[in-house]
């Protein structure tokens, strides 16, 4: 169930199926696509990496009217993707349109989750930015809550944050986690870090891994020691 999603954010097609070559036909990793190569290359790109055989988490965090953000799950189900997101900031109404709208007629649909707050945010910023002052754990949990009433399969958070959200919502209530990072690696913009050991630990289900795996002098050396670490 534990497994490592690596975050393909290139900005072109070929360096993505450049650094996908590079992993063995038998074991195709769980990747993440998000707004750069999604907005660079369109569906074609998932279609192809999903022709590849990758499983596939969409990560484009829709936030929109409730009316939209269903309209645009509607094609995104589509592309027969894994698991697709959006931001919990959107209010229940918008997450419960969003699922009716990935719904298929006969009833699958990739899983659905919400971003709470991104891993970039911290406290300092949440409270004189966007106004929320209440305590990062409180409003995570909070946000986590909303998006399990409104259905959804789990939420993007710090790994940091997954045990908590376990306990209000349930073992079985997703937690997929970016901001992780080897130890001693460099965190760059990311605020709420911790390592794939510690993660695992933490009792995240994904974690999310970008920038440590795809810069890495040899990326699948670097996924292995992750998957070893966290899976
Ligand atoms: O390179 P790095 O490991 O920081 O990549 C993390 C990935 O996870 C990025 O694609 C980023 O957009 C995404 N993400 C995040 N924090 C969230 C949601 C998504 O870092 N809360």
């Amino acid at each position: 169930m534990r497994d490592v999603i690596i975050a393909c954010d290139f900005p072109s097609r070929e360096e993505t199926l450049s650094f996908l070559d590079r992993f063995p036909a038998d074991k195709k990793p769980f990747v993440k696509i998000g707004m750069e190569l999604y907005y660079a290359c369109g569906p074609e790109i998932v279609r192809e990496i999903k022709k590849r055989g990758h499983r596939i988490f969409l990560d484009l965090k829709l936030h929109d009217i409730p009316n939209t953000v269903k309209r645009a799950m509607h094609v995104l189900s589509a592309l027969n993707v894994d698991m697709v997101n959006l931001h919990a900031a959107g209010t229940t109404a918008m997450m419960e349109a969003a699922l009716e709208g990935l719904t298929r007629p006969d009833g699958t649909r990739p899983l659905l989750i919400a971003v709470t707050q991104l891993t970039s945010t911290s406290q300092e910023r949440m409270e004189q930015d966007l106004w929320i002052p209440h305590p990062m754990a409180e409003v995570v949990e909070h946000y986590a809550e909303c998006a399990q009433k409104a259905g959804l399969d789990g939420v993007v958070c710090s790994p940091l944050e997954a045990a908590r959200i376990h306990a209000c919502c349930g073992s079985d209530f997703l937690t997929v986690t970016p901001g992780v990072r080897f130890a001693g690696g460099d965190a760059g913009d990311q605020v709420r870090v911790t390592t794939p050991e510690k993660a695992r630990e933490l009792t995240s289900d994904y974690i999310v891994m970008g920038r440590p795996i795809t810069a890495a002098p040899d990326p699948v050396a670097a996924y292995h020691k992750a998957m070893e670490a966290f899976a």
